[in-house]
């Protein structure tokens, strides 16, 4: 650690998958934006260990050895402590690390609370060693971090953190192009329940194993989807982009990870006049985002209010990771 500085501060976007969910862990395109904001503060310990503060996950000073397996950590700490165990494996550094992180948002939401805090993390290391990171090595960093807790996963929501904006993103390669698009109107509803992403996406890998061509199919379409939603994107054609929401729904309906729940509060949006209405993520809970007229949001918000949904208010479109405050 630099002995002269007392703290750096750094921070990285959430996400929201627009388009593309499940068909981009098997090489499909997706389309996503970043949503919210969470903060990384890193500063130097006296004692050998990993002490992690994250109130939104219940750790308050919890003190971990720094080379433990990530499985063996408290879950609130293992993307941290991933994070700081891949920037020493390729950067370097030693002794005790006090890691905090904060966000107005909860992690309940799905927002991509995971990926934002491990980029935030490691782009407040590098800061503090002086290395500066191309955004394509913080992706990597943040992947293999992301990866070595979660062992499924894309890599959307990581390029999400790093590049902040609207992107196109492939994960073979990997495909990631800022897209230049106008303010995006969405309505995000929580639907209440929490969804774990590795178990349904270890669930699809199984329907795919037993309907290999059925499934394969179904990724195909959503690759349709993804490139008609990216001119759409482009052009500026919010009606369209809506109804390409309404077919990727039906895709995921197909693919079996949508929820009554879900299908009630995406029925509310679309019948109080949105564009178009999907699930985002991975689905079985999680959030709803539908696509607004100017003049429907209220109506919308209010109808997923009224349907049991919770509207949870984002900004699409959040710049990427930076470095927001160094002390010392
Ligand atoms: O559940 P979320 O919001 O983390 O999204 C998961 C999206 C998947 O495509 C299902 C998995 C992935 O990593 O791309």
């Amino acid at each position: 650690m630099n002995e002269k500085r007392q703290q750096i501060t750094a921070s990285a976007p959430g996400k929201l998958m627009l388009l593309g969910e499940h068909a981009v862990v098997y090489g499909r395109p997706c389309l996503v934006t970043a949503v919210g904001r969470w903060q990384a503060t890193v500063a130097p310990a006296a004692d050998d260990l990993l002490h992690v503060t994250a109130p939104d996950v219940g750790l308050l000073d919890c003190a971990l050895p720094l080379t433990a397996p990530v499985g063996e950590m408290p879950a609130g700490a293992r993307f941290i402590a991933a994070a700081v165990q891949e920037f020493r494996r390729q950067h370097g550094g030693h002794g005790g690390l006090r890691v905090s992180t904060s966000s107005h948002f909860s992690s309940r939401y799905g927002l991509g609370s995971s990926a934002a805090v491990t980029v935030a993390v490691l782009q407040a290391l590098a800061a503090w060693h002086g290395v500066s990171l191309t955004p394509t090595e913080l992706f990597d960093l943040g992947r293999r971090a992301v990866l070595a807790v979660q062992g499924v996963g894309s890599g959307f929501d990581v390029a999400a953190a790093v590049y902040g904006g609207t992107l196109y993103f492939a994960a073979g390669g990997p495909t990631i192009e800022p897209l230049a698009v106008g303010e995006l109107p969405l309505v995000v509803g929580y639907s209440g329940v929490k969804a774990d992403t590795a178990t349904l996406v270890r669930g699809v890998a199984a329907r795919r194993a037993a309907a290999l061509q059925e499934i394969d199919r179904l990724f195909d379409q959503s690759a349709i989807l993804v490139e008609a939603g990216r001119q759409a994107l482009q052009a500026g054609d919010l009606a369209t982009l809506g109804s390409l929401f309404d077919q990727a729904q039906e895709l995921l309906v197909r693919l079996g990870v949508s929820t009554p729940r879900l299908e009630a509060l995406i029925a509310a949006a679309r019948g109080a006049g949105a564009w178009g209405a999907k699930l985002s993520g991975a689905g079985g809970g999680d959030c709803l985002i539908a696509l607004v007229p100017a003049g429907r949001r209220q109506a919308v918000e209010a109808a997923i209010v009224t349907a049991g949904g919770e509207v949870v208010a984002v900004h699409p479109g959040e710049p990427g990771a930076r470095v927001e405050d160094v002390l010392g």
